[in-house]
């Protein structure tokens, strides 16, 4: 099969596609032929092995997994012995989270992994694109943020990955939502279902005098120190970026605690079962159309090292989407994917 393989830290041009060995189903497990993938912030941090400590697990000198992406949707295309959920020719979308491997055209899963058929409409670009995102902003807002109806919400970054997920599951938690983006995404992040939008290349929100039940700062553009005056009185700041100041500050995060405090969470290592809980949830919402993907373009596997120069750039509109099926391509013919 092909992989896009990478073999050293780098910029995009160390992404290479490869020939390698196909993966083997065992006892268990399902081979998925990969229609679609991302390629998400995290491969780009991963990619370039930074901040330096991170290399102590993802590889001191090179990456110890040179196959990255967490993300699939694809097809059954075998099971091994003792597989009941699934049968060859199902479609079916998951995680390999917390290990890579997804930038491949076949990927081995366990069963009772994080996989589950995909919800009808919804094609393999379209799926994928709802696992980073929402896989994100799910643990953060209900289980970190306690979101419920009638508070307000603050999403900075919310025409990200993870901010546009979290903006439409705010919304649905019956939030008031507020997002923060650029100029040109104002007119996406309010078609997701902002109540507001605060352009912030036009002013600093938090001089506003707006009080936030929740901020949830999906990109860590900020700190609590900025974000803590526009906090309500048992306001919370959630914050997707490890940084220091965050984590010596984090530690009442999912507690019972009141007042104005800080939280993060690590929603990669979650338990398989809290995970493959979501995307049960995942796809009964995207079934609804109470959620929908965000996808800023979709390309061929071939151009994965320009895929992630888009992620490099910080600017992406959702999800940046590598398709290893010609036939996404061709029913999207976006100018991105036809170039
Ligand atoms: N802790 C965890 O468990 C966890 C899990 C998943 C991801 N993450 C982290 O979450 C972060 C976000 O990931 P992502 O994939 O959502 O990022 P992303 O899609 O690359 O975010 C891009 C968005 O950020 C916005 N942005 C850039 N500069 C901004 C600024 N100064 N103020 C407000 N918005 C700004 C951009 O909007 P404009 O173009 O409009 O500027 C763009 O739409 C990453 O650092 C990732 O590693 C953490």
């Amino acid at each position: 099969m092909r992989a896009a393989v990478v073999e050293r830290y780098g910029g995009p041009d160390v992404v290479r596609i490869r020939e390698v060995d196909d993966p083997v189903v065992a006892e268990g497990e399902l081979l998925v032929r990969v229609e679609a993938s991302t390629v998400g912030s995290t491969d780009g941090t991963n990619r370039v092995g930074r901040p330096a400590f991170a290399r102590l697990f993802f590889g001191l000198t090179r990456p110890r997994h040179q196959i990255f992406g967490y993300d699939f949707a694809g097809v059954v295309e075998r099971i091994g012995p003792g597989v009941r959920r699934f049968v060859p020719g199902d479609p079916v979308y998951g995680t390999l989270s917390p290990s890579p491997g997804a930038h491949a055209e076949l990927v081995r899963v366990a069963e009772d992994g994080v996989v589950a058929r995909i919800p009808g409409g919804l094609d393999g670009a379209d799926a994928v694109s709802m696992l980073d995102g929402f896989f994100t902003a799910i643990p953060f807002l209900r289980d970190g943020g306690r979101v419920r109806a009638g508070q307000t919400v603050l999403v900075n970054g919310a025409s990200g990955t993870v901010g546009s997920a979290a903006v439409q599951f705010a919304k649905h938690l019956g939030a008031a939502v507020v997002g923060v983006c650029s100029t040109d995404h104002l007119e996406l992040v309010r078609s997701l279902g902002a109540d507001r939008v605060i352009d912030y290349t036009q002013g600093d929100f938090t001089d506003a005098g707006g009080r936030y039940d929740v901020i949830f700062d999906a990109v860590g553009k900020r700190t609590f120190r900025e974000y803590r005056p526009a906090l309500t009185r048992d306001g919370i700041y959630l914050s997707t970026v490890p940084t220091l100041p965050v984590l010596l500050r984090a530690r009442h995060a999912r507690s019972t605690e009141t007042g104005r405090r800080a939280g993060i969470l690590f929603t990669g290592l979650r338990t398989q079962a809290a995970k493959s809980a979501d995307l049960a949830l995942i796809g009964e919402l995207a079934a609804s159309r109470a959620i929908v993907p965000v996808i800023d373009r979709i390309l061929p596997f071939e151009k994965i090292a320009e895929a992630h120069r888009r992620v490099d750039g910080g600017h992406k509109a959702g999800n940046v989407v590598v398709a290893m099926a010609p036939v996404l391509l061709e029913t999207r013919a976006t100018p991105e994917a036809a170039s």
